[in-house]
This record gives C-alpha cells, sequence and structure tokens, in this order.
C-alpha cells in the first residue's frame, strides 16, 4: 500500500502543550495559564508552566523529528508571545524563537505547518471578553500579519484556527477548557467570532502577499442515529449540526446552515452576524485541515426531547473515553469532499491516548497506538483510491505533552517524555511511523 509521491507525512504539537517557559523573553498571560492554575480545573491540578520544556529543547526536539523522517512538522504560534496583550505592542523576542524553530526545521528539510491559534488566547483579552467580542477577531487579524510580516517568506503552510468547536462550545458552554464559561449564548457568539477571525486572517494574510497556502483546521466527527426511529434521527442531525456544519457550512458554503437559526433561537437570534460576515469567513483557502477523534452514535435525549442529544458510549472505551473507529477517518472524508468541496484536504491530526510507560527492558510497547495509526493510515489510503485528494496526514502527537484538562496523565505522543528528567523516549510505535514514513506506505 503505497503513498503518493510527496504525500507529507508529519506529527503535531501545539504551543501551551509544549513550550514551557511561560514567563520568559515578554510572553504574556494567555487564558490557559488563569485556567491551568484554577484549582478543580485541571487534573492533578497540572499546568503548563513547564510542560516539555520545548521552549529551550526545541534544537533537540527538531533533531528527534528529523530521525523520525518526517517531511514536516505542525506547530503552534502562542499570540501572547508575540502580541503580549493580544492587541498593541509586539514583542520581538516571541517572533525570535519562532523563527529559530522555522529555521531550524528548514535546514533538516522538514516543512514548516504553523497554527496561528491553538487555544492559547491572550488573557489582557479574555478580560476585554474574548470571543464574545467581535473586536478579538480584529486583533486577530492584525497578529496574523505580524507573524507573517516576519516568517511569510519560509512557512509553506498556515493554519488560521484550531478545532473553533473547541474553542467555542468546549471553552464557553462545557467549560471543560479555557476560559471555562458554561452559557450557550456565549458559546454560539464565539462559534462566529472564531469564524469570523479566521476570515478575517485569511484577508491579512493574501493582503501581505502570502506565497504559501492557507487553510484552517476543524474537527470532525462522524455521526449516526442509534437507530432508525425518527426522534434517534433527528438527535443525529442536531449533534451533527452542533459539532460538523456549524463550522463546515459557513466555511466551505458561506451560509450557516438551514436548521441553525430555529435550533439555537432559544438562546440567540444571531444578531451578531453583520453583512458581509459570511463572504469573509468562506473566502476561498487554499487547503482544509481535518482532525478525526471521534464516531457518534446518537438517540434522543428523554429530558431534552426538542433540542438534546445522547450520545451511545462505545463499546470499548480507550482511556480518554472515546472509541477507536477507523472508518470514521473515511466517512468524514468522503464527506467533506463530496458534499463541501473540492479543495486538498490534510489530517492535520489523529491519535490515541494511552497510559504509556517503560516496561523493565526500558521499551515503551504501545501496541494498541501502532494498531490504531495502521487502521487509520489504511482509511486514508483507502479514500485516496476513493479520489479524495489527501494530501497530508499528521499523528497527533510527536511527543507526550499537556493534555489540557487532563493535564500529563494521559499521553499521545510517538515520543515518550520522561517529565522529572525531560528526556524523550521513542515509543514502538515511533519506530513503526519512521519505517511507515521511509516505505511511504505500509505493507
Ligand atoms: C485536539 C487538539 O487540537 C489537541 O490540542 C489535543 O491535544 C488533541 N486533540 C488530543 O485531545
Amino acid at each position: 500500500m503505497r503513498f503518493p509521491d510527496g504525500f507529507l507525512w508529519g506529527a503535531a504539537t501545539a504551543a501551551y502543550q509544549v513550550e514551557g517557559a511561560v514567563a520568559e523573553d515578554g510572553r504574556g498571560p494567555s487564558i490557559w495559564d488563569t485556567f491551568s492554575h484554577t484549582p478543580g480545573a485541571v487534573l492533578r491540578g497540572d499546568t503548563g508552566d513547564v510542560a516539555c520544556e520545548h521552549y529551550h529543547r526545541w534544537r533537540e526536539d527538531l533533531d528527534l523529528l528529523a530521525g523520525l523522517g518526517v517531511g514536516a512538522y505542525r506547530f503552534s504560534v502562542a499570540w501572547s508571545r508575540v502580541v503580549p496583550s493580544g492587541a498593541g505592542p509586539v514583542n520581538p523576542a516571541g517572533l525570535d524563537f519562532y523563527e529559530r524553530l522555522v529555521d531550524g526545521l528548514l535546514e533538516r528539510g522538514i516543512t514548516p505547518m504553523l497554527t496561528l491559534y491553538h487555544w492559547d488566547l491572550p488573557q489582557a483579552l479574555q478580560e476585554a471578553g474574548g470571543w464574545a467580542e467581535r473586536d478579538t477577531a480584529e486583533h486577530f487579524a492584525d497578529y496574523a500579519s505580524v507573524v507573517h510580516a516576519r516568517l511569510g517568506d519560509r512557512v509553506p503552510y498556515w493554519l488560521t484556527l484550531n478545532e473553533p468547536y473547541c474553542s467555542a462550545v468546549v471553552g464557553h458552554l462545557e467549560g471543560r477548557h479555557a476560559p471555562g464559561l458554561r452559557d450557550e449564548r456565549i458559546a454560539v457568539t464565539a462559534v462566529h467570532h472564531l469564524l469570523l477571525a479566521h476570515g478575517k486572517a485569511v484577508a491579512a494574510l493574501r493582503a501581505g502577499g502570502v506565497t504559501g497556502r492557507v487553510g484552517i483546521t476543524c474537527n470532525l466527527t462522524s455521526v449516526h442515529p442509534a437507530s432508525d426511529d425518527p426522534a434517534d434521527v433527528a438527535a443525529a442531525r442536531r449533534l451533527d449540526l452542533h459539532e460538523n456544519r456549524m463550522y463546515l457550512d459557513p466555511l466551505l458554503r458561506g451560509a450557516y446552515p438551514d436548521d441553525a437559526a430555529a435550533h439555537y433561537a432559544p438562546v440567540t437570534d444571531f444578531g451578531f452576524v453583520r453583512d458581509g460576515d459570511l463572504e469573509q469567513i468562506a473566502a476561498p483557502i487554499d487547503f482544509f485541515g481535518i482532525n478525526y477523534y471521534e464516531r457518534h452514535h446518537a438517540r434522543a435525549d428523554p429530558g431534552d426531547p426538542d433540542r438534546g442529544w445522547q450520545r451511545v458510549p462505545p463499546e470499548r472505551p480507550t482511556v480518554t473515553g472515546i472509541g477507536v473507529h477507523p472508518e470514521g477517518l473515511g466517512e468524514i472524508l468522503d464527506r467533506v469532499a463530496k458534499e463541501y468541496t473540492q479543495l486538498p484536504l490534510v489530517v492535520t491530526e489523529t491519535g490515541l491516548a494511552l497510559h504509556d510507560y517503560a516496561g523493565p527492558d526500558g521499551e515503551i510497547a504501545d501496541d494498541e497506538r501502532i494498531a490504531f495509526f495502521d487502521g487509520h493510515v489504511r482509511a486514508a489510503h483507502d479514500a485516496l483510491t476513493r479520489g479524495v485528494p489527501l494530501i497530508g496526514f499528521f499523528p497527533w502527537s510527536f511527543m507526550d505533552n499537556f493534555e489540557w484538562a487532563s493535564g500529563y496523565g494521559v499521553r499521545y505522543g510517538l515520543y515518550y517524555v520522561d517529565y522529572p528528567t525531560q528526556r524523550r523516549h521513542p515509543k514502538r510505535s515511533a519506530h513503526w511511523y519512521a519505517a511507515l514514513i521511509r516505505a511511504n506506505g505500509l505493507e
């Protein structure tokens, strides 16, 4: 099973999850600093204060990436390193770090894929209302221009946002992520302002003469009704609106879905949408990123028959409670390519959390992760043979890191991080992945 020549095999991380050094070289605080230091917010009180010390160990980390043989590395820029208050003065030392990183990648023959926003809003902007405020979208576009002015000549792939669903919904409705709000009206407002921020950043990058490809990454789920009972079918349709169509439709069709106004009517009349917003949100992009983790079967929620849903628990949950369903990746790739866009697609993340540990021989035998990636790589290849224009695949994650509300309690890395010593050890999956890349495919 061979992949096309030039297929982009990568690995992914995000700033707050790996960098540490949160108070160094002029970095301003972000909502994740505040949230992770809020008692009870993160498992065991873990924070990203130190994380993987990637801010200082980036050279060694880039050598490990080169050793894996990846063609590309997806990382994110911390907005508050570059613009410490989110708006206003730029901190050149913050840009210097990402310039070193990008140059280090290029020296090693690795293509940088840069995410501008991976959930770490500058705290000062949160104090001004955060994603509930339209101004945040303007500030994001300004920040995008600043990063582009320094790195535009060297970065071939730009992602505006990572998973706007998680920023909006997990952060503002479920309260499990920063800023920890539980308010559906604010969450839907945040969806719009995040999408608008994407659109304005695309415009800013184009105005700056961007030569790289510009895109966005959405986390998409494959949603099925638990039965053909009309109540379950309607619940699945609502869940699909909530998790997928609220992002896909405005970004790739220039309109919120037909059922959005009625579904959200009890909380908002979408009065935050202004003339021209949807055109801006749907401005042409060059590739579309997909993060895939979850496949859901939805059934009606007897406690909320008109607006709710329940997700049927997976038969074999993994440590994060979700199941393993490689076929869901194929379903999503087909759907996006058939129903939404002919753009090149990139799997910008997929991965499996485990409680990895080193055996007596020192080996980290993560065979379940290998099986996970094997299944998902095969699903990606099957999609390619059906004509889906997939151009890359990025396992989450290059190394173990701060897993948001789960702290360091679960591990996703190809490399194991021994936090007390900060040593990195390749897991069995890292060797497996390196062999896959060398062969550009699987046996
Ligand atoms: C999606 C997010 O982009 C990433 O930050 C997170 O660690 C992984 N999923 C795993 O949950």
